[in-house]
C-alpha cells in the first residue's frame, strides 16, 4: 500500500490523501482508494493535483499497467473529479453495498498505461 498526503501550506496538517492499494506486481494491477479532501479545502484542485501525483508514480515508478477504483453511484463530486482526470467507465455493480435498508450501487472506472501516458501530454 502506498498513501499520498497533502498538508495545508506551512504546517504538518494532512487536509488530502489518497492510497493506492492491492498492488499486484505481476499483473500490473493496483485499486486507488480513501481518496478524501478536508470539507474547508474542497473545490481548490487537491483532490486532481494528489490523484495526479499517486498516478504518476503507479504508471511511471511502479510500471503498472492498470489502476482501478470503486465509487457509490450517488457521488457526484468524485464521479465528476474522475472523468475529469480520464478515467474510464466500465461498469455498475448494481447493489453492491447494503446500508440500512438500502442498497447502494457501485462504478467501477479505470486507467490503462497508455492512456495515462497519452493524457500526461495534455495537462498544463
Ligand atoms: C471527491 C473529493 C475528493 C474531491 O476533492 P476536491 O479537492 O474538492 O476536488 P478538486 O477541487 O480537485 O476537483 C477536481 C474536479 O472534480 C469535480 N468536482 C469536484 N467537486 C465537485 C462538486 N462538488 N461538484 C461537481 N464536480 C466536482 C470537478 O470536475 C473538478 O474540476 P473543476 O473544478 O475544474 O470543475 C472531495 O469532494 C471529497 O473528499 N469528498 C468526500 C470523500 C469522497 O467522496 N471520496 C471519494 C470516494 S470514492
Amino acid at each position: 500500500m502506498y498513501a499520498y498526503t497533502v498538508k495545508a501550506k506551512g504546517t504538518e496538517d494532512t487536509i488530502g490523501m489518497c492510497e493506492l492499494s492491492l498492488v499486484d506486481r505481476i499483473n500490473g494491477t493496483a485499486t486507488l482508494c480513501r481518496i478524501y479532501v478536508d470539507k474547508a479545502h474542497r473545490g481548490k484542485g487537491i483532490a486532481e493535483g494528489m490523484i495526479k501525483q499517486i498516478l504518476k508514480f503507479g504508471f511511471e515508478d511502479l510500471k503498472l499497467r492498470r489502476i482501478d477504483l470503486r465509487v457509490y453511484a450517488f457521488n457526484t463530486p468524485a464521479i465528476k473529479c474522475y472523468e475529469k482526470l480520464g478515467f474510464v467507465k466500465e461498469g455498475n455493480i448494481r447493489q453492491f453495498t447494503k446500508f440500512e435498508d438500502e442498497y447502494w450501487d457501485v462504478l467501477v472506472y479505470s486507467m490503462l498505461a497508455d492512456e495515462w501516458m497519452r493524457l500526461v501530454g495534455t495537462f498544463n
